[in-house]
């Protein structure tokens, strides 16, 4: 943090941005914790002494990162129009994900980490920093940016590692719907990504390209033939599969007209990572077309 110049003072900007980017730099300070908290619940899980280690810088990455956020929350807090909170719904949310995470076969707690990067340490910060349009922030999230690519590196290695290592829950933990921090997670997660991640996205990014460029990357990265037997990936593909069915594609429809009816945020990014998006018609059709000698194969066989 001594790599920056604190003394300046940002460009004017209106009230209504100067509150925006002190409530969301405020938040992705928490954010910033949250994650960290998850690289070390993450790290007491793994037996491999050199995976510990490595999850354990990461912890002081991302604690540090959440000292940059909240000296950007000061930075741009000229005028202390008010005080900052960090979201409600967040705070909720926050120690049910960690003791979920804490307990997780490591393959699923992985992939939450995976997906909470991609969408919060990334493409939210990437977002704000844009929104933001200032030297100060710029520099700052290119440094973070250095850390991140780190992690995310090591968040697709474990992903492969968890496809040849079989991994399993902590002992003694409950499973599914019998675990009480799962019901927290289902019970404040919406509240905590809408209030948090989707309504500022809407403001920072309305084209939703940061989102959309993050389900492609996860298209690509869960089409490796590396990770095929992470479970995971499994759930993953098989919910794919149901989604670009003609049934299933119904569904997302409807699905995606109630969501934006009842809370006005638009979902259409998820298309983004549809088998005709990634690879074009042509794959599309021989896809589909494998799927269906293969089925007339089985039941030839029957
Ligand atoms: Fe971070
Ligand atoms: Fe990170």
């Amino acid at each position: 943090m001594n790599d920056f110049d604190w003394s300046k003072k940002p460009e004017p900007i209106s009230k209504e941005k100067e509150i925006r980017l002190c409530q969301y730099f405020c938040d992705m300070s928490h954010i910033e914790r949250l994650a960290g908290a998850l690289f070390l619940a993450l790290s007491n899980r793994l037996d491999d002494p050199t995976l510990k280690a490595i999850y354990q810088t990461f912890h002081t990455d991302e604690v540090r990162h959440s000292v940059a956020a909240n000296k950007l929350m000061d930075y741009f807090d000229v005028h202390h129009y008010q005080v900052y909170t960090t979201n409600m719904w967040m705070n909720w949310f926050t120690p049910f994900f960690i003791r979920a995470i804490e307990t997780l076969n490591p393959a699923f707690a992985n992939s939450y980490i995976l997906g909470g990067e991609l969408i919060l340490d990334i493409a939210l910060l990437r977002s704000l920093n844009e929104y933001a349009g200032d030297p100060l922030s710029n520099a700052v999230v290119d440094k973070i940016n250095q850390d991140e690519s780190r992690h995310l590196a090591m968040d697709f290695y474990l992903t492969e590692y968890c496809s040849t290592h079989k991994m399993e829950r902590a002992k003694g933990s409950r499973k599914g719907f019998l675990n009480p921090d799962l019901w927290g997670v289902m019970a404040f997660g919406p509240g905590f990504f809408n209030e948090v991640f989707f309504q500022p996205m809407q403001v920072m990014d309305p084209t939703n390209y940061q989102m959309k460029e993050v389900m492609k990357r996860i298209r690509r990265f869960n089409d490796r033939p590396e990770v095929q037997k992470n479970p995971t990936v499994k759930n993953w593909h098989e919910a794919l599969e149901f989604f670009e069915s003609p049934a299933g594609s119904r569904v997302g429809a409807v699905a995606e007209k109630i969501i934006k009816a009842a809370t006005g945020l638009d979902f259409s990014f998820v298309r983004a990572a549809s088998t005709e998006n990634i690879y074009g018609k042509e794959k599309e059709t021989t896809r589909k077309t494998d799927d269906a000698a293969e089925q007339f194969a089985k039941a030839l066989a029957s």
